[in-house]
Parts: C-alpha cells; structure tokens; sequence
C-alpha cells in the first residue's frame, strides 16, 4: 500500500470573494510507497508546506485528494499512526520538557502507566535526557527541533512528516538532526521530509521530488533521475595504444601517480559502445566506471527548465 497519495491535490489561497490566481499548490500528484525516506524538495514559495498542511489536515484542498494509508487526512485511526513536526514549531516556553511531552502523551491516549517510561525512552532517542526537567523557553533551536522530532515519535509512528527539520541549525546539529530521522528509518518508520537544502536530501532519501510554484517537476527514485551524464576511464600504465586512441576524444585526463591515466568522457552514444567493446576486449587494461550528475546540477537544470515554460 502507498504511504501517501494525491490525486490532483490542488490549493488556492483566499475566500470565496477574494482567491489568489495562482494555486500555491496545482494539481500534485504522487504516489510514496512503503519503506522509503521520501524528500520533498523546493525552493521558498514551492509549496512544501500547503501540501504538508493538507497531509495533516490542518487545511482543506480547493480540488483533488489526498489519501495517507488509504484514508482521507481526517481519518482519526489514521491519525494514530502519524507523526509531524511542523516548519516552525512554538512550544509554551514555560513548560519543561517532560511537562509538554507529557501532554502531548495525554493527548494521544497514551495510558498513564507507560507514559513515563515512553518519554524517558524518546528524549534518549533525540539525546535530550540531560534537559528533561528545563524549561523549553530556554532552549536553542536545535534543542528545541529535538523536543519537536520527541513529540512526533512519542506514538511510534508509521510515518513520520517533517517539515523543513533541518533548517537554522548549525552542522553539528544538522548532522545529529540527519542521525537521529535515519534511525527512525532504520527502525521501519516512513519519513517524509521537506527541505530547500539539497545536501540534506542527497544523503539521506531514496526518494525525492522536486516542487517549483505549486508544479511538481519531477519524481522518483534518486538514483533514477540522476542521469548518466558521462564516464570516467580508467587505463593502465604502459597502455599507450589505448591513450593514444582515447586521448582526442576525451573531455578531461588525468594522469595518475602510479603511470595510469584516467580520462573523462560525455556521453555520447558512438563512442560509449566504442569504449564498451574496447573494455571487453581488454578487460585489465582498461576500466568503466559511469559518471553521474549530482543533486545540485540536476535540481537547477529542472528549475532552469521550468522557468523557460512557466
Ligand atoms: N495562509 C496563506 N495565505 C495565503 N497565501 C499563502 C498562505 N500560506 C502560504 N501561502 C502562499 O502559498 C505559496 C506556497 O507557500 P508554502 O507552501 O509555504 O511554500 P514552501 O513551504 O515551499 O516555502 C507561497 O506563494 C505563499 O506565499
Ligand atoms: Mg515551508
């Protein structure tokens, strides 16, 4: 079963008098099977937080549907088994952490016997146990992102919706932050995640979508939609024909300290069965490896392209 769908989820900002022409969200739709770390990409405006809100049920579509686990967002059993952390999370600075955890047990019906135990437990998971009885007024924002991701995984959620969890934290944090959201991965939790910031994504989906305007751009899996761009090849020393065969054709050499050279190529379709057959016809000579675009470049170059159109 998808973890999440939508049929043509659109949203228009505004009232019955007054819409705004351009829907911040147009007509997506995705389909996230089980078992993925899903990264919902977007520059500032995209969208990733409208369509979040949707998922959530914190606003209504103006047209199309959304379905988590087969179920419409206002599904109240469905809703057992979400957990979110949304962009921006405010807590009651009076509270402490163990006072607002403990609510928000309350709140999930989580029985007074166990819910002790089940906060000392998230709050070792996002390593908060040293800060259990401050008050989160005076928490930083990393340690406050923290209490948000504890209170989402307070229910052991089967999916876990985050919304830009990374941002405003320095590398440290962001690099604890990443630990702690793949071990939730590792303990078979769905996780979607929304983020602008590319490296984040690159390392930790297997998924991702990018969202540009309301549009979605594209969708799959990662290592899908980074296409081949070219080779790199790797020759022997003392391999001299071969270089001297290569060498015009190549877009970068590089000679390797032990007499070997590694040479750059694009991709094109003569030459890549050119090199094809000459690695099989001297396997130990000469070695292929594909070379691929990277997230940045491939995330631009769909921006670029959807300005051109849009
Ligand atoms: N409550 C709102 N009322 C009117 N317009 C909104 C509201 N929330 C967001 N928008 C607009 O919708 C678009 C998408 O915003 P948002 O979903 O927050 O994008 P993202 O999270 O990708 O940065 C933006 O143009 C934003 O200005
Ligand atoms: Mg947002």
């Amino acid at each position: 079963m998808n973890v999440i769908e939508t049929k043509e989820l659109t949203k228009f900002y505004g009232s019955l008098f007054w819409k705004k022409k351009e829907p911040a969200l147009d007509k997506l739709t995705i389909e996230i099977p089980e078992g993925s770390v899903f990264g919902f990409l977007g520059p500032n405006g995209a969208g990733k937080t409208t369509t979040i809100r949707l998922l959530m049920d914190l606003i209504k579509p103006s047209s199309g549907e959304a379905l988590l686990f087969g179920q419409p967002p206002d599904n109240l059993e469905m809703k057992r088994v979400l957990g979110f952390l949304p962009d921006n999370p405010v807590f009651s600075t009076y509270l402490t952490a163990y006072e607002f955890l403990d609510i928000c047990a309350k709140l999930l019906r989580i029985p007074s016997t166990e819910r002790k135990k089940r906060i000392e437990e998230v709050v070792d998971t996002v390593k908060m146990s040293k800060h259990l009885f401050s008050k989160l007024g005076g928490f930083s924002r990393g340690m406050t992102q923290r209490i948000g991701i504890a209170q989402a995984i307070l229910n052991k959620p089967k999916l876990l919706i985050l919304d830009e969890p990374l941002v405003g934290l320095d590398p440290h944090g962001r690099q604890e932050l990443k630990d702690i959201i793949l071990a939730q991965k590792n303990r078979g939790t769905n996780v979607f995640f929304s983020s602008h910031i590319l490296s984040d994504v690159e390392k930790m989906c297997d998924r991702i979508s990018i969202l540009y305007q309301g549009n979605l751009l594209c969708y799959g899996k990662l290592e899908d939609l980074l296409s081949e761009t070219g080779s790199r090849v790797h020759v022997k020393h003392g391999e001299d024909e071969i270089i001297k065969d290569l060498l015009p054709e190549a877009t970068g050499t590089i000679r390797l300290s032990d007499g070997s050279w590694e040479l750059v190529f694009q991709n094109k379709p003569e030459l890549s069965k050119r090199l094809k057959s000459m690695a099989e016809q001297n396997p130990k000579a000469l070695t292929i490896t594909p070379s691929r675009e990277n997230l940045e470049d491939f995330f631009f170059r769909k921006i670029e392209n959807a300005q051109q159109i849009i």
